[in-house]
């Protein structure tokens, strides 16, 4: 078998004496959904953030693409194809939405612009609600249409893995519904996604396999499928309902 695309192991992330993340594996196959689920302060963004090299881990190995990316910076991480949508979405709110969007093709922008504007256009044809508000500046955007401007703005490095933190924060049911489709589709069309959702619900629904993390380290793992009607999963995660 091939290796898979990514693949974490043991990684420990520390702040001074806290220990967020403390020993953990985790994979992502070419072409998968993967998703992970866990309480607040479970340690999902910091394992997110060793993972795209947005902080160096304390201790264990990050593969990505079949080589060692240990430790190396997001800017490194997002030119070997793999691209996060942060928690918060840092977008730069006194910047134009086109300005943000270009960012993601920042690095191909000048040997590559009509490519560049090629993706462009894609990207406003996934997320037509940007397209009419490119000029505006990003801050004045709603909570939703900011986040479809950060996957965008991720997708424009053309990445063929894409790590989302928390899809869901804050968002109208409305909205999720229009999100959580475009994600199946890019993944139809190839792209391997990795999404820490706090929507259990959603996450299960969406992905092909759900990692379970707590206290810094994973639970179990298993097919999204399955885990959906696990008794772990229903009581902690999807407020099981008493049986009638
Ligand atoms: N920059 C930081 N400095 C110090 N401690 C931090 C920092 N970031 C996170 N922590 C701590 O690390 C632990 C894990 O936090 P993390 O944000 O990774 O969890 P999480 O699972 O993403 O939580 P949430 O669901 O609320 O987003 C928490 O105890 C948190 O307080
Ligand atoms: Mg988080």
């Amino acid at each position: 078998m091939s290796a898979p695309l990514l693949q974490a192991e043991g990684i420990r992330v520390s702040y001074g004496r806290i220990e967020a993340v403390r020993g953990v594996d985790l994979h992502v196959g070419a072409g998968e959904f993967v998703g992970v689920i866990g309480s607040n302060g479970a340690g999902k963004s910091s394992l997110m953030r060793a993972i795209a090299g947005v902080l160096s881990p304390a201790g264990g190995r990050v593969a990505f693409g079949g080589e060692d990316t240990t430790g190396q910076p997001s800017h490194r991480m997002v030119a070997r194809g793999l691209a996060m949508v942060p928690e918060g979405r840092m977008i730069f709110a006194d910047q134009t939405v086109r300005e943000n969007l270009l960012l993601g093709g920042y690095s191909r922008l000048r040997s590559d612009p009509q490519g560049v504007a090629a993706d462009e256009d894609r990207m406003l044809t996934l997320f037509p609600r940007l397209k009419e508000r490119l000029a505006q500046e990003a801050g004045t955007l709603s909570g939703g249409e900011q986040q479809m401007l950060a996957i965008a703005r991720g997708l424009l490095s053309r990445p063929r893995l894409l790590v989302i933190d928390e899809l869901s924060l804050g968002l109208a049911p409305v909205i999720l519904d229009m999100l959580f489709p475009v994600l199946a589709q890019l993944n139809k069309e190839g792209l391997s996604i990795l999404l820490v959702e706090q929507m259990a619900s959603y996450a299960l629904s969406v992905t092909d396999r759900t990692y379970v993390m707590e206290n810094g380290r994973m639970l179990f793992d298993g097919a999204s499928r399955e885990l959906a009607n696990d008794p772990r999963v229903l009581d902690a995660y999807l407020g099981r309902r008493k049986a009638a």
